[in-house]
């Protein structure tokens, strides 16, 4: 999957851009505040219609413009040259067009648009609550599990109803009804979560080896109950429990990647410096795994590459990189600091007051 054109409007500071894209590595130079960031911000919205800089939209429109928009030419598996679009107005509405069809749902742009993002915050995946290990896992799953988002939304749902119906139930058998799905759905998800798990996992050390040689780290995934235990059995055992808390407590919406070095969490043991190794790898094994099942490589988003990162580990991650096949946006200050990975196939753009200029 690559990008072979992008056009945004009132996004951020940027006013009007419209450049043609390299389907290896792009990068994007310019001082601080010039829009770098949000340039990848931009893609990140065409993919999920939402920054990942801030929940909200006024943020991100441009100040006194009604609307954003963001357009692109997604090159596909079969070699069409997809034209996809997204305009949210302030209001937080959003018009979704994916080649001639109006009106599409948020969840088929994120399927022709594959999306990794590394940046200089992104250590919340190691360091804060499950949500975000869980977010990892099902970005997988989503991908490679076609049934996946139906089932998960289902999941949410069900739940919801459940912890409402909890709160006035006076015993088990007036909540019954909603556990059979539920624990049907459940036990899907974490076959779907275990069977991903173990395969990124098996990448991911490999990688982690690579960048992290020191340390041995190991991947276990928590299913959000005890192992083997059936969730509808458990359910009907924890119904007392439950409502004394006043919500389902164990489930599919607890699940979590635990991540350990020799037996202790990681974010005790590594620096900032290593954790950003960490996630590079970790990013890096979702994305070769995506390229194995899907034949096509998804799109990196890398912001601010230089940051903790030296020039050793930058030339490792930009390998990686290039062996899966992958286009890239990478955001740096200086392009000193990108001049040992750029090649023929690459671009330079550089970025000033908003305006981003191929040069
Ligand atoms: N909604 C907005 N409208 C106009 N300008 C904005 C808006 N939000 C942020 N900016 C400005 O956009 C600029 C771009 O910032 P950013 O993309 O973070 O730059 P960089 O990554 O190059 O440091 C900043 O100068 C910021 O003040
Ligand atoms: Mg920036």
């Amino acid at each position: 999957m690559a990008l072979s054109r992008l056009v945004v409007h009132d996004f951020r500071n940027i006013e009007a851009c419209d450049i043609a894209l390299s389907s290896g590595f792009n990068f994007l130079i310019g001082p601080n505040g010039s829009g770098k960031t949000s340039v990848l911000e931009a893609i990140h919205f065409l993919g999920h219609g939402r920054s990942f800089r801030s929940a909200l939209n006024s943020r991100v429109i441009r100040h006194q413009q009604p609307h954003l928009t963001v357009h692109g030419r997604v090159k596909t598996q079969d070699g069409i040259l997809l034209p996809v679009g997204i305009q949210k107005r302030r209001d937080g509405s959003a018009d979704v067009k994916i080649g001639q069809e109006k009106g599409q749902k948020l969840v088929a742009l994120a399927k022709v648009l594959p999306l990794q993002l590394i940046t200089p915050e992104g250590f919340e995946l190691l360091t804060d609550g499950p949500k975000f290990r869980r977010a990892f896992i099902d970005w997988g799953v989503f991908h490679s599990e076609p049934g996946f988002f139906e089932a998960w939304t289902r999941v949410k749902r069900l739940t919801k109803q459940r912890n409402a119906a909890l709160k006035t139930a006076r015993h088990y058998g007036d909540i019954q009804v909603w556990d059979t799905e539920l624990a049907r759905l459940a036990e899907q998800i974490s076959a779907w979560r275990q069977a991903y798990v173990d395969a990124v996992a098996a990448r991911a050390t490999a990688l982690c080896q690579a960048f992290l040689p020191e340390f041995s780290i190991q991947f276990r995934f928590y299913q959000g109950w005890e192992r083997g235990a059936d969730y509808q059995a458990l359910l009907a055992a924890n119904f007392e429990r439950d409502q004394q808390m006043g919500y389902t407590v164990s489930g599919p919406h607890k699940a979590d990647l635990r991540i350990k070095v020799a037996g202790t969490p990681v974010d005790d043991v590594l620096s900032r410096g290593q954790l950003k190794l960490m996630v590079c790898a970790l990013r890096l094994a979702q994305g070769q795994l995506y390229s194995e099942e899907q034949g096509i490589a998804c799109i990196y988003l890398i912001d601010d590459f230089a940051s903790e990162l030296d020039s050793r580990r930058r030339a490792l991650l930009a390998s990686e990189l290039t062996r899966i096949g992958a286009q890239v946006f990478v955001s740096a200050i200086s392009a000193d600091q990108v001049a040992e990975i750029c090649d023929e196939n690459s671009k330079m753009f550089h970025v000033e007051h908003g305006k981003i200029n191929a040069g």
